[in-house]
């Protein structure tokens, strides 16, 4: 068994107590991260992918550890599907707290190669899955008036990103649904906010996206952390949106990528001047790592 979720432990005991949590594409990767999280603090869980065996990772650990988890086939691109299971999860706990948009299809493939079926299968897992699901969840927490929705995208929905212009623009069209819906609903008591993660680890990235450990190697130097995120680290802050600490937050995203949709990246190194050579002026008093101003010495960071 997995370690137990350290996203959790950011979180009071019992933060989710008593409430019914859904997260599409929920058995694998961030999804099943956040779905560790909300359970361990005390959430009845239920997951909706299409496949029934990346159900069991998230099933084995509850009954091992005493959650309360289910999981139920679903593709999220069949709106009488949808419409159904939502019925379904309302009828038979009576309510529906959180909705985490998570399901998601992703591979990397130039634009002008793209069949029109490529471009239909992600888009319609990503922004006709994610209207679907908020549409019919949304029916069930106005009864309440209360719900908060979490919709993950990717800092390329506002960058773009070569190779994935159908994954991209899925994820700018969550990013504009959501920011619509925040308002729509906001007077029904339905907050929706999104997260935002860069790279993290994960073996669907890995298999779908890095082609190859060079390219993964390069992807990291790029960071301005020069690391991935860890699953936890990125579930902590979808945790952190639906969580009554944010109870006046909605229309809001969380970029978690380690500063990497900054851009900004370094074209000359800290400290260079003009008409000095580099090495020279590495060595003068004020070069990078040199003393810190703070201790009254000169640094050019
Ligand atoms: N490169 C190019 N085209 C691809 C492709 C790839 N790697 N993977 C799928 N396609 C195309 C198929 O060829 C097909 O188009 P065609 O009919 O013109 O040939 C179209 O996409 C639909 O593919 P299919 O596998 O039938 O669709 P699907 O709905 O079952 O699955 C995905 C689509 C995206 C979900 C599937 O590729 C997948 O399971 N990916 C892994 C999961 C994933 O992406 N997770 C997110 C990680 S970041």
């Amino acid at each position: 068994m997995q370690p137990s979720p350290t996203a959790a432990r950011w979180f009071p005991p019992g933060a989710f107590e008593e409430q019914v949590v859904v997260v599409t594409g929920g058995g694998t990767g961030l999804g099943l991260e956040l779905s560790r999280g909300f359970a361990a603090l005390g959430a009845t869980v239920v997951i909706a992918s299409r496949s029934a065996e990346h159900h069991t990772a998230l099933l084995d650990e509850a009954s091992a550890r005493g959650w309360r988890a289910e999981a139920q086939s679903l593709d999220v691109r069949e709106e009488p599907l949808v419409r159904a299971f939502f019925d379904a999860v309302a009828a038979q706990h009576g309510r529906i707290d959180v909705l985490v948009n998570n399901a998601a299809g992703n591979f990397v493939c130039p634009a002008e190669r793209m069949s029109a079926n490529a471009w239909r299968a992600v888009l319609g897992i990503v922004l006709d899955g994610t209207f679907y699901c908020s549409k019919h969840a949304a029916r069930h927490m106005r009864r309440r008036g209360s719900g908060a929705m979490l919709n993950v995208i990717a800092t390329y929905a506002w960058t773009g990103m070569a190779g994935v212009a159908h994954s991209a623009s899925a994820k700018a069209g969550v990013l504009a649904f959501s920011k619509s819906v925040a308002v729509e609903w906001a007077a029904d008591g339905i907050r929706v906010n999104t997260i935002a993660p860069g790279p993290f680890t994960s073996d669907g990235a890995k298999a779908n996206l890095w082609p190859s450990d060079a390219v993964e190697t390069r992807i990291r130097e790029s960071v301005p952390m020069k690391r991935f995120a860890e699953r936890d680290e990125v579930a902590a802050q979808g945790l952190w949106l639906c969580s009554d600490a944010c109870r006046y937050v909605t229309g809001a995203n969380i970029t978690i990528d380690g500063g990497l949709s900054l851009g900004g990246g370094r074209m000359w190194e800290p400290g260079e001047r003009r008409g000095r050579p580099r090495a020279e002026q590495a060595h003068e008093p004020g070069a990078a790592g040199d003393t810190d101003p703070e201790d009254g010495g000169v640094s050019n960071r």
